[in-house]
């Protein structure tokens, strides 16, 4: 669904454009928080207090041109957990190429509570670590997972405080909408990636009067149940795995051309069922030192962001290839777990509050039966899949569950999506037509998680319409 992994991540020029990083609920939670943490959007937050970036993201702070200045732009980059802060500094580092876009508004980047730089969820590293099956197979297995789940909820619990049970997507949007307010109270401009496109949603549902503009790129559709959840997901990975494979053995330069690339991946994934493949780069401290069929199932799908052989892109199809063709060889670094991804306890924490999961071991058994006929390239591994799993067992109950929309906005809501999106599929996107009473869905052909860092005509209608605030044609189909 939802994770926008490090290709935007790159900061390597100086930024000529002009913005700043809000992170001001990085402020010390009140300590009386019975209720909500942070005050209800209404009471106003009247200032914000400005800190200095840190250093990473010093570069941002240059004073600016106002004249041209649309207003702010709140960015999300997906997840859940992955950071606003940092892709404001990506943005400012030059992971966007429009120019009209960053000459127009002031790039506000809020990191969601719990992520980031506003206080980040903290885990036990050592029992995230511990490797249990999310495809148990019997009694034991389930019971092995459910028990993990517990005390590393637990444990988060203990490192986080009662944050833990408030990090869901209503209070993310209520946290937008209280700095929007203490910005000036001027209309919200929003860009919202991947699971950012459901904060943006749901920001709209709340708030369907306050905006000017939102653009929502890769769409996540938050009402779906947990089957539909784990066919849409895994089939749209499945599609997307296809593509791939089809590139991966004709193009030049992949280190897998003439491969039979099904037979590979099923042949690597059985090796690897037999006997986890090393993970040379990794020694159990940091990362994982071996990798199971399990973990290349997961950690694949999120690795086909860009759609393009350039191996200077992270996610790209060009890495996934060498990544690939390396555990063939007997070193499967590339798809180690990390045991110190700050998003990824965020995003546990954030996706177990929002979505339902039935905690049966019986239940288990027939979404793996279901994953198996229906997409046996994937076998159901999804995102949805991974939450509905890793929340058996947690102790911070629902708060967010899946439910349907009903956005009446004023504006046009400007939806986004790849015809072959690996993470966020299409049907999500058709079924939030439903949901928004007014908006268009402009799609990309081809492949790839998210249009706008592309700097194609996908990313150019979207520039348009966030500065104009006039929403192209429905039903565009753009080749770039
Ligand atoms: C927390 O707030 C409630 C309601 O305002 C109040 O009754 C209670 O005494 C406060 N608790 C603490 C520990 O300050
Ligand atoms: C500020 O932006 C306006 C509009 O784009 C431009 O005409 C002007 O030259 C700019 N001023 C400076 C000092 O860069
Ligand atoms: C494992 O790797 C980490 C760095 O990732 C290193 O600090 C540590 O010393 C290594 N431990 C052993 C036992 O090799
Ligand atoms: C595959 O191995 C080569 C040689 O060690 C290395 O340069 C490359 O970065 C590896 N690929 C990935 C995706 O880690
Ligand atoms: C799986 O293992 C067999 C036997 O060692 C080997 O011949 C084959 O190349 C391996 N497949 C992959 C994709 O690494």
């Amino acid at each position: 669904m939802a994770r926008l992994t490090g290709s935007l991540l790159h900061i390597s020029t100086l930024p000529v454009l002009s913005s700043f990083i809000a992170s001001s609920l990085a402020a010390p939670l009140p300590s009386n928080q019975t209720e909500d943490c942070f005050p209800p959007p209404n009471s106003v937050a009247s200032s914000i207090e400005w800190t200095a970036c840190p250093e990473e993201a010093q570069l941002l702070a240059a004073p600016s041109n106002t004249t041209a200045k649309v207003g702010s732009l709140f960015v999300n980059p997906g997840g859940p957990g992955g950071s606003a802060t940092e892709l404001v500094a990506a943005i400012a580092g030059g992971a966007i190429q429009s120019e009209a876009v960053l000459a127009s508004f002031d790039f506000i980047g809020l990191d969601p509570r719990g992520v980031g730089l506003s206080r980040q969820v903290r885990c036990d590293e050592k029992i995230y670590a511990e490797r249990v099956s999310l495809f148990p197979k019997t009694r034991e297995e389930f019971d092995a997972l459910e028990d993990k789940n517990k005390r590393l909820g637990t444990s988060c619990r203990e490192l986080t405080g009662p944050l833990l049970e408030h990090v869901d997507t209503i209070s993310a949007v209520k946290d937008h909408e209280a700095v929007r307010i203490a910005l000036g109270n001027e209309p919200f401009n929003y860009l919202g990636l991947s699971y950012g496109a459901q904060l943006g949603a749901l920001y709209a549902a709340l708030f369907p009067n306050n905006i000017r503009s939102m653009a929502l790129d890769g769409i996540t559709q938050h009402s779906q149940g947990q089957a539909a959840n784990i066919l849409i997901e895994s089939s749209s990975y499945a599609v997307s795995l296809k593509r791939f494979f089809e590139w991966a053995s004709t193009d030049e330069s992949s280190p897998l051309k003439g491969q039979d690339m099904e037979t590979f991946w099923y042949s690597l994934l059985g090796n690897a069922t037999e006997s986890p493949i090393p993970a040379a780069g990794c020694n159990d401290t940091d990362c994982r030192a071996d990798v199971n069929a399990e973990d290349i199932l997961f950690a694949t799908q999120p690795s086909m962001v860009y759609a393009t052989g350039d191996v200077s892109r992270s996610a790209s199809w060009g890495v996934l290839a060498s990544a690939l063709y390396n555990a063939s060889e007997g070193d499967a670094t590339a798809f180690a777990t990390s045991f110190t991804s700050p998003t990824a306890y965020s995003g546990l924490a954030i996706g177990c509050l929002d979505w339902t999961t039935t905690p049966t071991f019986s239940a288990s058994l027939q979404k793996q039966i279901m994953g198996g006929t229906y997409t046996p390239l994937t076998l159901g591994a999804s995102q949805s899949y991974q939450i509905q799993q890793q929340c058996i067992g947690w102790p911070a109950p629902v708060v967010n569950p899946p439910k349907k929309l009903d956005i009446k906005t004023e504006v046009t809501i400007l939806l986004v999506i790849s015809e072959a999106d690996p993470e966020t599929g299409y049907p999500w996107a058709i079924g939030m037509l439903e949901e928004f009473e007014n908006k268009v869905l402009v799609t990309r052909k081809g492949a790839g998680h998210t249009s706008f860092a592309l700097g194609g005509e996908t990313s150019e209608v979207m520039a348009m319409y966030l500065i104009t605030g006039v929403a192209p044609k429905e039903g565009l189909l753009l080749d770039s």
